[in-house]
């Protein structure tokens, strides 16, 4: 891996880390290619489960303002981080930012392309590109009018105003808020309870919410939803569950392995 990006693999888990501390993790168009090669290993690595995103001290401070400034009009549309977030966002394993510290921008876009979102209390969260002469263009004004509902989310692009994690608790934009002495704990509890769970029912699960979120026809959506359920039936994992009820243990679910596999 390159040299702002780590990514270190720990029993079906992967964290995923910015190391551009003294910029405050910020998004340089090599951390972000780094970040999209790195994407490209997990993607293409069946073992594992789980991903987590986490830097120390700062998630990231967003998209390098100083890259950025003398940028013209076609020089932006290259330097868009938005191509890595949506493969990020697509990836089908279950993805988890960890917040600590600042997540500013396209920093913020980041943990947004993410499926859940845990902040330390001392995270402070927002989107300032409007204070810069810009708006979001990484996912900001696609996927947070999704995660926290429109009204919400254009007071926070209007404003550009930071707000903390128990805000950003309360208004849904995080899932969970945890003192700083238990963040890395909780981190990892949160990461071996989903990497513990069905692969192929959490994946299935994925796909049919993102392609719901998608499909404007509610009906089409069942349809999908039913399709993406009724597969489940071929699974190993379906059968070990179900059974293991039965029998009144805990069930044991094939490990990194995909749906058919
Ligand atoms: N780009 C470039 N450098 C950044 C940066 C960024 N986004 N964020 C922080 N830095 C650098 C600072 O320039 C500074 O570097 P020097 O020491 O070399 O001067 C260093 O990190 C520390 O920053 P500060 O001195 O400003 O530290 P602070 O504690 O006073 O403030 C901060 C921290 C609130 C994060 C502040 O740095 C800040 O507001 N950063 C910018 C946040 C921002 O506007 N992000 C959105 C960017 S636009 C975007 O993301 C577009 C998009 O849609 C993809």
């Amino acid at each position: 891996m390159g040299s702002f990006v780590r990514l270190e693999v720990k029993e079906r888990i992967a964290y995923l880390s910015l190391e551009r501390p003294k910029a405050y993790n910020a998004l340089s168009r090599q951390v972000v290619d780094e970040l999209d090669e790195a994407l490209e290993e997990i993607a293409s690595c069946g073992s594992i489960s789980v991903l987590v995103i986490r830097s120390r001290k700062n998630f990231a401070s967003g998209a390098d303002i100083r890259e950025m400034a003398d940028l013209t009009q076609a020089e932006a549309e290259k330097f868009s981080f938005s191509p890595t977030f949506d493969k990020l966002a697509e990836i089908p394993i279950p993805t988890v930012a960890a917040i600590e510290g600042y997540a500013l921008g396209g920093g913020l876009e980041l943990a947004l392309a993410c499926d859940l979102r845990i902040a330390s209390e001392d995270a402070v969260l927002g989107l300032p590109e409007i204070t810069l002469g810009i708006m979001p263009g990484a996912g900001g004004t696609v996927r947070l009018p999704r995660i926290i509902g429109e009204a919400k989310a254009k007071e926070l692009i209007y404003m550009g105003e930071k707000i903390t994690a128990r805000e950003a608790g309360n208004i849904g934009l995080v899932n969970s808020v945890v003192s700083p002495d238990s963040f890395e704990e909780a981190v990892e509890t949160l990461a071996g309870k989903l990497s513990a769970r069905s692969g192929s029912a959490l994946r299935a699960a994925k796909r049919s919410i993102d392609g719901s979120l998608q499909e404007p026809d509610r009906r089409r959506a069942s349809g999908n939803e039913r399709q993406n359920w009724s597969a489940l039936f071929g699974t190993y994992d379906q059968k070990e569950g179900m059974h293991a009820f039965i029998e009144k243990r805990r069930p044991e679910f094939e490990a990194g392995k995909s749906e058919g596999s």
